[in-house]
């Protein structure tokens, strides 16, 4: 008979038995993550902070359209989509949250911008708050700086118009589902230290 639960109580109880029956079933938990990235932006298209005149969901489809029609690769388009991911559960931190989503799957230039675009998105209304505007001046020196700015300008600060014509999710679907088919954490897809930027316009 085929154990479907692992017998220890505590995990440092358990066999080897145990821990391969765990690496089956991750296997494929981990292929069903495309199905649960899409659960969570109909739920960001149904419950999100009141105020915006779109929900969470609208935004990243209005970024995901707007880099599609700059002829960005699926790297830049699924991390549009998906730069505001985080929003739900960690409304404090969500651009860090959402980079750790995409951060196995995508080029490591697209993780950091995701990861870093509450900062710079600042730029454009801290100061009615009494903040610092330029709080991304911290990081001019850095590689990615000016795709960040870019990415800000292009595609994020603009994405809450409800005149504006989008894709909707299903056309976006089959780019997640490759992006997140990815083997984990491979060079070829991660890329360290390359900047390509933001396709010219
Ligand atoms: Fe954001
Ligand atoms: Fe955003």
């Amino acid at each position: 008979m085929t154990e479907k639960n692992v017998k220890f109580k505590h995990m440092k109880d358990g066999d080897k038995e145990d821990y391969l029956l765990l690496q089956k079933y991750e296997e494929k938990y981990v292929s069903l993550t495309y199905e649960r990235i899409i659960e969570e932006l109909t739920r960001q298209g149904k419950n999100t902070m009141e105020g915006y005149k779109i929900t969470r969901l609208d935004h990243g489809l209005q970024s995901a359209t707007r880099a599609y029609n700059d002829g960005a690769d699926i790297d830049w388009i699924v991390g549009a989509l998906l730069h505001d991911i985080g929003d739900g559960l960690a409304p404090q931190n969500h651009d860090r949250f959402s980079a750790e989503v995409v951060r196995p799957y995508v080029r490591d230039e697209i993780t950091w911008v995701i990861e870093h675009h509450g900062i710079f998105q600042m730029i454009y209304y801290a100061h009615h708050y009494g903040w610092d505007k330029n709080a991304r001046d911290k990081f001019k020196d850095n590689i990615y700086f000016q795709t960040c700015s870019d990415f800000c300008e292009r595609w994020d600060q603009k994405s809450f118009d409800p005149e504006y014509e989008n894709k909707d999710l299903d056309f976006f679907k089959p780019l997640i589902k490759e992006v997140f088919s990815r083997p984990p954490y491979k060079d070829e897809y991660i890329k360290k230290n390359e900047v390509l930027g933001l396709p010219k316009v």
